[in-house]
């Protein structure tokens, strides 16, 4: 085979791992605790079944679902799914269906995981997190190209999401916000999106965003588009509108 039509074949490989990506169909994001606290075998395992699969028929009513199951005495799974503000209920459906039945497969014994696709994000864990800001785990994507006044689009970056921070923990009963504002003199648009667990109190949602906006210049300087995307919160900024109606 010649070294360019594998080169090619390549770039196609990679193209359809990017749209499939983009189309929100393959995970982020996952993780899973190592065999070292084992399900196999325990009582654990049985009440993660039964909880995952009550989380993710409750999570498309309201966008959000969280509950943990056992005996107090024993160890007892705590997990919570969260779709994302702007996806439907339908879309919220088969987003949690799919992340409860991937995280199976990648994670058949750990007691703790999680896993985040564009649309959902799934958690579980044998220690009580409810109400925790998740400093663990934490994902970040950015668009490649560049802007050409990053110093100017940083400060308008840090604006609006600063703003949708305040929005999404204390005006909004789903702790979720998008909006957007004018760049250059409204020649172009700034479109970005923040949201906490429902689990958070409004003051931890606040911290949790701040902490990734904070982190925003650190891993994304001058790109047209990133996300932070953690156990606890998320912000994604864009200068197109991504935000699914
Ligand atoms: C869910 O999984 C099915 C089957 O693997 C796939 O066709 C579909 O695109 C996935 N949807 C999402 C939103 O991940
Ligand atoms: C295993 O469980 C213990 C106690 O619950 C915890 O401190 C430890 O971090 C866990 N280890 C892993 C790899 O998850
Ligand atoms: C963006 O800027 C970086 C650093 O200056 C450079 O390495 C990269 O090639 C640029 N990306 C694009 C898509 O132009
Ligand atoms: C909260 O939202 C309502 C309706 O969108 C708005 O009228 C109000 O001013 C907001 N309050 C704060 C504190 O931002």
């Amino acid at each position: 085979m010649s070294s360019s039509r594998f080169t090619s074949s390549l770039y196609l490989l990679t193209f359809a791992l990017l749209l499939q990506n983009v189309l929100g169909t393959d995970p982020h994001f996952s993780r899973c605790s190592s065999n070292a606290n084992s399900t196999a075998n325990s009582f654990y395992k049985t009440s993660l079944n039964v909880l995952m699969g009550s989380l993710y028929h409750l999570a498309p009513v309201e966008g959000f679902a969280l509950g943990s199951l056992g005996q107090n005495n024993q160890d007892r799974p705590y997990g919570l799914v969260l779709c994302r503000g702007d996806v439907s209920s339908s879309d919220c459906r088969t987003c949690a269906a799919n992340a409860t039945r991937e995280i199976r497969k990648r994670c058949p014994n750990g007691k703790r995981a999680i896993i985040a696709y564009d649309n959902c994000l799934l958690k579980y864990s044998d220690s009580d997190f409810f109400g925790q800001i998740d400093d663990q785990n934490k994902f970040y994507m950015w668009n490649v190209n560049n802007v050409s006044n990053p110093v100017l689009f940083n400060e308008k970056t840090t604006e609006l999401l600063s703003q949708l921070a305040d929005k999404a923990c204390y005006n909004s009963s789903k702790l979720y916000a998008a909006g957007e504002m004018d760049l250059l003199e409204g020649s172009m648009k700034l479109y970005g999106m923040a949201q906490c667990t429902r689990d958070l109190s409004s003051v931890d949602c606040k911290k949790c965003l701040d902490g990734a906006i904070g982190e925003l210049p650190g891993v994304a300087y001058g790109k047209q588009g990133a996300r932070v995307v953690g156990g606890s919160c998320m912000v994604i900024y864009e200068i197109y509108p991504f935000v699914k109606a």
